[in-house]
């Protein structure tokens, strides 16, 4: 069973208290009121017994309804507030519930404070659920994307570690197999032309091996966006895109060449990645045009293609999940990533994130 309704009272005449205690009686409420009629009283009942519901009267001598109002909303802005009064006229009433007031009964027309009472309970039941609910969701999409930071990180992480480990101990091994395999063919016997021959094709299996390993490792994580920084990586990625798909790829760079802090060049180098991938599937394009600018606070990627234009319906569908992939990396650097498609004429894809968490030299620094 639910306790009582706890119901806080403003009102100066107890006779007209009675009077309102009589008409909640009557609509079989249980409850429990509670009557003050000073401000001292009011806030102190606010503060320490929260009621569930406030009936205030609108001329209280030395301290008006309207402030009453102010004081509530302001302390248990979710308490549904009615004014019960004898005075109010309707431009007032109006006026009150604009700014605020649950409802207002007149103390001629009690009979309407029952349902009155009963509606504001079920708003300020429904309010709740409601402000409950938001709550639950939006701490469930700040973990979701704390989840998928989380994610990215450590799978940004695996691929550098495994491109590392594929290349300095794969491609060691694989070099000192050829100097043992070049040492060998120079040791055999002279004549021997069929292992001669084994052992040329044998190193170049071993050469096209290296070439494949280095490959693997490049494609996990660029050595470049490490070494040299965005900048170069994004122009090696345009021109390894050219030679790949023989579409045109030109890049101006009109950002000084600077290592960004790592995050940022990894999150502006894995949507141009995504960029250039929709571009070979999607575009039908013949040229792309790249450019990185530095704004005051920002570092802004353009990658314009001359294809078929992306729709609004792809650019609005929540199936996009490859373009929500690169609004969400930018949005966990507070920045964005726009779409834009003109039919016929090509998409301009738009990255923007702020470098404040780059790490710049100073002038002057080597
Ligand atoms: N450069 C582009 N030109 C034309 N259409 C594009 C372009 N880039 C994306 N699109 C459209 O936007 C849609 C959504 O792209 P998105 O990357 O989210 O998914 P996808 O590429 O189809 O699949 P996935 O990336 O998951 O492999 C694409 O299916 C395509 O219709
Ligand atoms: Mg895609």
């Amino acid at each position: 069973m639910n306790p009582p309704l706890r119901i806080l009272m403003l009102e100066d005449d107890p006779a007209h208290a009675e009077l309102t205690t009589q008409a909640l009686l009557e609509s079989d409420f249980d409850f429990f009121a509670i009557r003050v009629d000073s401000r001292k009283d009011f806030e102190g009942q606010l503060t320490e017994h929260p009621p569930d519901l406030i009936l205030s009267d609108y001329t209280i001598p030395g301290f008006g309804g309207l402030v009453a109002m102010d004081i509530a909303q302001t302390m248990l802005p979710n308490v549904p507030f009615i004014f019960v009064t004898g005075t109010m006229g309707e431009e007032v009433a109006i006026e009150t519930l604009k700014i605020g007031a649950t409802d207002y009964v007149l103390k001629s027309r009690l009979a309407r404070l029952g349902p009155s009472v009963r509606r504001a309970l079920r708003e300020s039941a429904a309010r709740k659920d409601r402000y409950e609910a938001e709550t639950r969701l939006r701490q469930s999409n700040e973990q979701l994307r704390a989840l998928t930071a989380h994610l990215q990180s450590v799978r940004e992480e695996e691929r550098t570690r495994i491109a590392r480990q594929v290349h300095d101990e794969l491609g060691q091994a694989l070099t000192g197999l050829k100097l043992d395999l070049s040492w060998l063919a120079g040791n055999l016997p002279k004549g021997s032309r069929t292992l001669q021959q084994k052992a040329r094709a044998l190193s170049a299996c071993i050469d096209t091996t290296i070439q494949t390993v280095r490959r693997i490792s490049t494609e996990l994580r660029p050595g470049v966006l490490d070494n040299l920084g965005l900048v170069a990586a994004i122009e090696w990625q345009a021109q390894d895109f050219e030679l790949r798909t023989g579409i045109r790829c030109s890049t101006t760079m009109m950002a000084a060449e600077t290592i960004w802090d790592q995050d940022i060049s990894t999150a502006f180098f894995r949507i141009f990645q995504e960029t250039l991938t929709n571009i070979i599937h999607h575009a039908g394009a013949s040229r792309v045009d790249v450019t990185l600018t530095l704004e005051t606070d920002r570092l802004v990627l353009k990658v314009r293609d001359n294809g078929r234009g992306i729709s609004e319906a792809a650019i609005a569908s929540a199936k996009s999940i490859g373009l929500a992939g690169m609004r969400e990396r930018a949005a966990l650097l507070a920045g964005e990533v726009l779409f834009a498609g003109i039919p016929g004429q090509g998409t301009t894809v738009t990255v923007r994130i702020p470098h404040s968490a780059a790490t710049i030299p100073s002038e002057g620094a080597a």
